[in-house]
C-alpha cells in the first residue's frame, strides 16, 4: 500500500529539481546571500504575477502581514477586524502591531469572512479605533472582496488582504492581493508558491505604503545606516528568492493541476454524503486545500489513515478558543458558523504532483466508509 500524504513539498522540489538546483548554484557562486539582485528580480516577477505595481519580499508571511498593517498606521488603540477561522499567524501579526483583533464569523459556504457581520461590527464595534479589515482567502478560496471593499470604504478603514493561502486566486478575473490597499503572502514550503524555508511578500499598488514596508524590513533604513523609523530585520535570503523565481514559472500550471484534481474529487464524490467545497459564482479557487465536511470527521480521518491516506484539519480550534487568545481577543456575535465548521472540516490530499489514480483511491475509500456506516 503506497502511502498518500496530505501534502508533499518534496515532490514539488523533485518536479522542478534541475531549475531549482541551478538557481541555488547561481546564488552560491554569486557571493550575495541576502536581498540583492535575486530578490529584486523576484519582487518584479511576483508583482507581475499578481498584477500589482510593487512587491517587497520579506522573511515570512507573518512578518508580511504585520508590516503591511504597520504601513497603514495600525498600532496600539486600533481595532483590526478579521475572522477566527484562520491560521493563528493572522492573529499573531495583528497583535504584534499592538492593535486589538475583533473576530467575526464566517460564511459557512466559502469559509471566508461573513460580510454582514463586518458591516454590523464596523457600525457597532467595541471600544477602540476601527483601522483595518483583514480578509483571509482561506484554503485558496477568495473572500468576497467587492463587498468587503465597499463596506470598508464607507467606514474609512484599510483593507489588508491575507493571501497566504491563495497565490493566483481571482474574483471576476482579478487576482487576490489587488483588491485591498495592501496584501500579504506567505511562501511557507507547503503553500501554492512555497520556498524551501521561510519567506513572505507584501504587495500593493500604493508606492507610499510599500516604501514604508521597505523601510520597516531593514532597520527603518531609507538610506543605508540611517534609520528613519524604528524597523526590523525581515530580509528575504537570496537563495529563497532564486528558488521562488524558479517555482514561479510553474505556479499557473501547478494551480491548474490542483483545480483538475479538485474536479476529479468532485466528480467522484458528488453522490456522497460529505459536504464538498462550494465556490462563489465569481471566484476562481486555487485549492491550497481541498476541504470537505462531515460530522464524523475524526472517524473518517482515522479510517483513511488505516489505508495509508493522509488528511489534516485546518483548523481544529478557532482562534477565539485557543488558550492564548480566549477571553482576550474581542469576538463579534457568537461565531456560530466558525464553531461548528471547526468540528467538521477535513483537508484531503491535494498538491500538484498527486496522481489522478491517488485521488481515485481516496474517493473510493470515502465511498466505502460511507457504505459501511450506512
Ligand atoms: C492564513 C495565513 N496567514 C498567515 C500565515 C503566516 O505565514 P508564515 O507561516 O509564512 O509566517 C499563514 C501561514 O501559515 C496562513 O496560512
Amino acid at each position: 500500500m503506497v502511502p498518500i500524504p496530505q501534502c508533499d513539498p518534496r515532490a514539488n522540489y523533485y518536479a522542478h529539481r534541475s531549475e531549482i538546483d541551478m538557481a541555488v548554484q547561481r546564488v552560491l557562486e554569486s557571493g550575495q546571500y541576502i536581498l540583492g539582485e535575486e530578490v529584486e528580480f523576484f519582487e518584479r516577477e511576483f508583482a507581475d504575477f499578481v498584477g500589482a505595481a510593487h512587491t517587497v519580499a520579506v522573511a515570512s508571511g507573518t512578518d508580511a502581514l504585520e508590516m503591511a498593517l504597520r504601513a497603514c498606521g495600525v498600532g496600539v488603540g486600533d481595532l483590526v477586524f478579521t475572522v477566527s477561522h484562520t491560521a493563528v499567524a493572522t492573529m499573531a501579526a495583528i497583535e504584534l502591531t499592538g492593535a486589538t483583533p475583533v473576530l467575526l464569523d464566517i460564511d459557512p459556504k466559502s469559509y471566508t469572512m461573513d460580510c454582514s457581520s463586518l458591516q454590523e461590527a464596523l457600525r457597532d464595534h467595541p471600544v477602540g479605533r476601527p483601522r483595518a479589515v483583514v480578509p483571509v482567502h482561506l484554503y485558496g478560496h477568495p473572500a468576497d472582496m467587492p463587498a468587503i471593499c465597499e463596506i470598508s470604504q464607507k467606514h474609512g478603514v484599510y483593507v489588508v488582504e491575507d493571501c497566504a493561502q491563495a497565490h493566483g486566486a481571482k474574483i471576476d478575473g482579478r487576482s487576490v492581493g489587488t483588491w485591498g490597499h495592501i496584501a500579504a503572502f506567505s511562501f511557507y514550503p507547503t503553500k501554492n508558491l512555497g520556498a524551501l524555508g521561510d519567506g513572505g511578500a507584501v504587495v500593493s499598488s500604493d508606492a507610499n505604503l510599500l516604501a514604508r514596508v521597505r523601510e520597516l524590513r531593514e532597520y527603518g533604513w531609507r538610506k543605508r545606516h540611517v534609520s528613519e523609523i524604528p524597523g526590523f530585520n525581515s530580509r528575504l535570503d537570496s537563495l529563497q528568492a532564486a528558488i521562488l523565481r524558479a517555482k514561479l514559472h510553474h505556479l499557473n500550471s501547478d494551480n491548474e493541476r490542483r483545480a483538475l484534481l479538485a474536479r476529479r474529487y468532485e466528480e467522484l464524490l458528488n453522490q456522497a454524503q460529505i459536504c464538498l467545497p462550494i465556490i462563489r459564482f465569481n471566484a476562481q479557487h486555487v485549492y491550497h486545500q481541498f476541504v470537505i465536511r462531515t460530522v464524523q470527521r475524526d472517524i473518517l480521518g482515522d479510517y483513511l489513515s488505516d489505508y495509508g491516506i493522509g488528511s489534516a484539519v485546518h483548523y481544529p480550534v478557532p482562534v477565539h478558543r485557543q488558550p492564548a487568545y480566549a477571553g482576550r481577543v474581542h469576538t463579534f456575535g457568537d461565531l456560530t458558523h466558525t464553531d461548528y465548521v471547526a468540528g467538521e472540516i477535513l483537508s484531503l490530499p491535494i498538491y500538484p504532483e498527486l496522481s489522478l489514480a491517488a485521488v481515485d483511491r481516496v474517493a473510493r475509500h470515502i465511498q466505502e466508509w460511507e457504505n459501511l456506516k450506512n
